[in-house]
């Protein structure tokens, strides 16, 4: 999740900011800040060419950068934050890119799934590439394409029809100072709408500074902006329109997209980050293929156990990762805490895969624990939504997420993100090992995609949950069980209510509740249960509602948490909260949902900060 910002203005028009260009996209950065980047570029058309300034790391460097070596102030700019994907944080990856003649200028968001193919057939074509980034691939389709057709626009549309996968594109030309072009697919692209000046952005908060009058592009448009026009067709060439809309967004609540937090904006950005974790995922014949992934096929046959290290959420993660790559692949996975992992004596050898779970890459008792794991001589794999960061550059190969950066504290998109890689890295070494048949692999991987417009609906429909919430904001204790892949659903959102409402929280095996734990149900005890699918293994489901008659009887009040069409929970449930119907594997991604929404509205009520909260840390880097 990359922030993009574009300006065009006329210079002394009642619309054009007298800074220039440069200082314009600069300050839109800015704004773009909170969406995290791990480097920063701008790019200008001047009189004699495009000129491009970029660096890696924060924005401060960036403006290190132009304050010694400033741009001319140009009315045409494009600037860009990067959030890598595709190669790590470095000058070289930074954005913008260039084509070969350095006429063309490229910022993108997103992932161009088929850029390896691209990138071969430029290479055979003699392009030398300066980067690791599938964005210079487009940088130098562009040049090619506008050398045979010298109108950007026309350019733009041809090379678009090549890419697959997410993007944003902008560019600028040499040729054409005064225009910038910009396409989206499948990710974010707005236009603000000034008086001798327009500009385009990831989001509002780009421009919000300018003009809160906007145009929201469409799927497959490609717009041209000049200072006095606004033009869009569609990527077959047909004239199209856009939304018009006002923003009446503050400043602060344009970079949460509209969400009053970045927590309840990150929740709402789930169906985002399992669906971008998932794109470029399989080659043309539909077999994965992780390209990250620098771990050899024979290796990677010859591990005969697994062991997940990770902390807190990602644990949890991990927890979910053991029941589908035991059941996929029939190897033995440990789930360890990274903290106690280093300090036991753990059993790893060379045929030992550790996976190392963690989204900020920083976390330093997961750190530990596989510099540990690497002197005992195992393989180490890092699940990671921070790409560069040190877990994977630690590691041997590295899965990444692709849920964009995490602001609040508390992870949420990450988690579902962490799950959607597990469930790769299983597919993928069930498709190595032959545990799995192509059209079995293909099978799961359909109901994969379909979670995204699942998950979208669970959003769409828990204004119950959030009413409960509210009504619970004086409770002072929440159980959760769940059993199976509920289990860490059921840890989780015990977790969430702890870090978000500050309320004691417990989540347990539903089966060891009779071991103990039942001594705690009182009449009134509020206790959620993760009830799994009655078509997945019966017994389970019997086992489960047998557990909500158990807590039902002692009083407790039920809050179950059941697939659609699941009656057999109504007798028990005070309340009812339906997810759709998806394969038992799968249902962590959409049962915790309900608990994140339920975690942070009851927070909310209770007038706490959600994104920042007490004693946290988004990334604990010490021990
Ligand atoms: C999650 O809500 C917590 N903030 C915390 O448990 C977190 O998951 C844990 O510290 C691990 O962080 P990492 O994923 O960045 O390694």
């Amino acid at each position: 999740m990359c922030g993009i910002v574009g300006y065009v203005g006329r210079p002394g028009a009642p619309g054009a900011a007298a800074e220039g260009g440069p200082a314009v996209v600069l300050e839109g950065l800015r704004r773009l800040e909170y969406r995290g980047y791990d480097s920063a570029g701008i790019a200008v058309v001047t009189g004699d060419g495009v000129a491009v300034r970029k660096r890696a790391g924060k924005l401060a460097n960036l403006v290190e950068l132009l304050d010694a070596d400033p741009l001319p102030d140009t009315g045409t700019a494009i600037g860009h934050t990067r959030w890598a994907t595709h190669g790590g944080p470095t000058d070289a990856n930074a954005h913008p890119h260039v084509d070969a003649a350095g006429r063309v200028a490229v910022i993108h968001n997103g992932i161009v799934e088929n850029f390896a193919a691209l990138r071969a057939e430029l290479t055979e074509a003699g392009v030398e590439f300066t980067s690791e980034t599938d964005t210079e691939v487009v940088a130098h389709l562009l040049g090619a394409q506008y050398r045979l057709t010298p109108d950007l626009t026309e350019a733009m549309r041809a090379v678009c029809a090549r890419l697959e996968g997410a993007f944003t594109l902008l560019a600028v030309h040499a040729d054409a100072p005064g225009t910038i072009v910009g396409a989206r697919r499948n990710s974010p692209l707005v236009v603000g709408l000034g008086e001798g000046a327009n500009y385009l952005g990831s989001d509002v908060a780009a421009f919000i500074a300018h003009t809160r009058e906007a145009l929201e592009l469409g799927q497959d448009q490609v717009v041209t902006i000049t200072p006095d026009e606004v033009r869009v067709v569609g990527f077959d060439g047909t004239p199209a329109q856009g939304r018009r809309f006002h923003v009446d967004w503050d400043a602060s609540a344009a970079e949460k997209g509209g969400f009053p937090s970045f927590m309840a904006k990150e929740i709402h950005d789930q169906p985002q980050a399992i669906a971008d974790t998932l794109l470029g995922r399989t080659d043309a014949a539909g077999r994965l293929q992780l390209d990250e992934m620098k771990i050899t096929e024979a290796e990677l046959r010859s591990i005969d156990k697994i062991v997940v290290i990770a902390c807190g959420t990602a644990a949890y993660a991990g927890q979910v990762a053991k029941y589908a790559i035991e059941h996929w692949c029939r190897i033995p996975v440990e789930v360890e805490l990274a903290h106690e992992f280093r300090y036991r004596d753990p059993v790893v050898s060379e045929r030992t895969l550790v996976v190392a779970i963690s989204q900020s890459g920083e976390t330093m008792d997961t750190i530990m624990a596989v510099r540990h794991a690497r002197e005992q001589g195992a393989k180490v794999l890092a699940i990671c939504n921070t790409n560069g960061s040190t877990i994977p550059r630690e590691s041997d190969a590295a899965l990444y997420t692709h849920a964009g950066p995490e602001i609040a504290v508390a992870s949420t998109k990450a988690f579902l993100a962490q799950i959607t890689a597990c469930y790769l890295l299983g597919l993928y070494l069930a498709q190595l090992r032959g545990n799995k048949f192509a059209d079995e692999v293909a099978e799961v991987l359909a109901q994969l995609h379909e979670v995204p417009g699942q998950v979208r609906q669970v959003l769409d429909g828990l204004e119950q949950v959030r009413e409960i919430a509210r009504s619970m904001a004086d409770t002072r204790s929440v159980l959760f069980l769940g059993r199976h892949v509920g289990y860490p659903v059921a840890m989780e959102g015990a977790l969430k209510l702890k870090e978000l409402a500050y309320i004691h929280a417990e989540g347990f095996a539903a089966g060891e509740l009779k071991h103990g734990p039942i001594a705690l149900v009182e009449p009134g005890q509020p206790v959620f249960v993760v009830v799994p699918s009655p078509r997945g293994r019966d017994s389970l489901h019997a086992k489960v509602v047998s557990n909500i008659q158990e807590v039902r009887a002692r009083g407790a009040r039920t809050l179950v948490i059941a697939e659609q069409g699941d009656t057999d929970v109504e007798p028990y449930a005070d309340v009812v909260i339906r997810v759709p119907r998806t394969s038992t594997l799968l249902s962590p991604l959409l049962a915790v949902v309900p608990l994140q929404v339920f975690a942070c509205e009851l927070a909310t009520a209770k007038g706490l900060d959600v994104d920042q909260p007490r004693n946290l840390a988004k990334s604990v880097t010490v021990e």
